[in-house]
């Protein structure tokens, strides 16, 4: 079974096109999938008082896999941090032990016409890995807000032990040897002392990787970087807060915010899928959103929590072909033609799929929940 919450925001309408994609999939291949949609965010505070309610996070540990939406909204904005969407959707990371966060920042070369940067720098598309550290650092550490003789303060505490570094380094590690063998570790490390750590920690896991070119660069640089020479980059491993601003400049990259996946993994219980992007309240209900980020990160799911690589070949080339003759509005490139809804992307999606060629290797195996060693295998750590 796989878990489904749309969300708030553009969350329903993009996370449709990602199970018609699923489902779509899963028919050519002769495959069997069940879904369970449950209240999330917002929508949940709405319905339950809570964002994330007991029996959504139950659905979601006996699922095989969560495919999110996004949550938020000006609708909840004025509530306590504690009680907000985007609590929940730190509950449901922390509940599910999720501590890495893979976000591709792909664009085929075919497609780079999409990205703002020049040809000479986005000609050959881009194929980078943002590794984010997801269970720790600001997010997680302690808060506090006071007043004090009539002065307002407030406190994020920033704070890393090292084995939380060390897990997330060894799939970054992983993920490089597996790519170009290319790993830039990104911290603060002139500043933050949980930087010193990370570099420290980084360092000494790199000794059993003696095959991937490792460097250290300050985020300020990287984000520089990431603009002007994309291509030294491959994967860049960051703690939470850096991975949550680069992965949304790779968005700005590639074109838009809206081509983004990600899967958020764990050891033990089911992965999490969704786009990079949020509820996007500034066109949410309209019709407009691209839905490619929750489509790609459908294939993820398929490609890592079900096995189903052949699955996961057919909706990324479905994806790329329908970008030949379809632009949702974000990417629209002003030449007068008409920008594609959301449900009309969808729809030559799932058109593209059903006539698909099968790519790659069938899936392997039943589409069954066998968990970190079988995601761990399909990473080819
Ligand atoms: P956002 O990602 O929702 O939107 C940023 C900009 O990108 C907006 O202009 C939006 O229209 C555009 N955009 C985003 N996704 C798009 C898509 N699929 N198609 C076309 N355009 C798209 O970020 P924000 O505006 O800073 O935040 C809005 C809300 O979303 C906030 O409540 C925030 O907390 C929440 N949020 C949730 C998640 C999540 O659930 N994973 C992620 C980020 C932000
Ligand atoms: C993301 C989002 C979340 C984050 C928010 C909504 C909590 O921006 O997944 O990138 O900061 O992790
Ligand atoms: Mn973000």
């Amino acid at each position: 079974m796989i878990a489904v919450l749309p969300g708030d925001g553009i969350g329903p309408e993009v996370t449709r096109e990602a199970v018609r994609a699923l489902t779509a999939a899963a028919e050519k291949t002769g495959t069997a999938l069940k879904f369970e949609e449950l209240p999330f965010g917002g929508q949940a505070i709405d319905e339950t008082g809570g964002p994330l309610p007991d029996a959504t996070l139950a659905a979601c540990r006996r699922a095989h896999a969560v495919l999110l939406g996004a949550v938020g909204g000006p609708r909840w904005d004025a509530l306590a941090p504690e009680v907000r969407p985007e609590r929940g959707l730190l509950g449901l990371r922390e509940e599910l032990g999720t501590f890495a966060n893979l976000r591709p920042v792909r664009l085929p070369a075919s497609k780079s016409f999409v990205s703002p940067l020049r040809e000479d720098l986005a000609g050959g598309g881009f194929d980078l890995l943002v590794v984010r550290e997801l269970t720790g650092g600001l997010y997680f550490g302690d808060k506090r807000r006071w007043q004090e003789d009539g002065v307002e303060g407030a406190m994020d505490v920033m704070s890393y032990a090292a084995p939380e570094i060390e897990r997330v380094a060894r799939i970054a590690f992983a993920l490089a040897r597996s790519r170009s063998g290319r790993l830039t570790s990104v911290d603060k490390a002139n500043v933050l002392v949980t930087s010193r750590l990370w570099r420290d920690v980084v360092g000494a896991v790199a000794r059993d990787y003696p095959d991937v070119r490792l460097d250290h660069m300050y985020v300020d640089n990287c984000a520089h970087l990431m603009v002007r020479d994309p291509r030294r980059f491959d994967v860049i491993l960051t703690e939470n807060t850096f991975g949550d601003i680069l992965s949304d400049l790779g968005g700005g990259l590639v074109g838009s915010l809206g081509l983004l996946p990600s899967a958020s993994l764990g050891e033990g219980g089911p992965a999490i899928y969704n786009p990079v992007h949020g509820s996007a309240p500034d066109i949410a209900g309209r019709g407009v959103a691209n839905p490619v980020g929750a489509i790609l990160s459908a294939a993820m799911l398929a490609r890592l929590s079900l096995g189903h690589e052949d699955m996961a070949g057919l909706i990324e080339e479905a994806v790329w072909r329908t970008l030949d003759h379809a632009r949702p509005a974000d990417l629209a490139s002003g030449d007068g033609r008409r920008p594609t809804s959301t449900g009309a992307f969808g729809d030559a999606v799932v058109e593209a799929i059903l006539g698909g060629e099968q790519q790659g290797e069938t899936g392997r195996g039943r589409p069954g929940r066998d968990g970190w060693p079988a995601i761990e295998r399909r990473l080819q750590m």
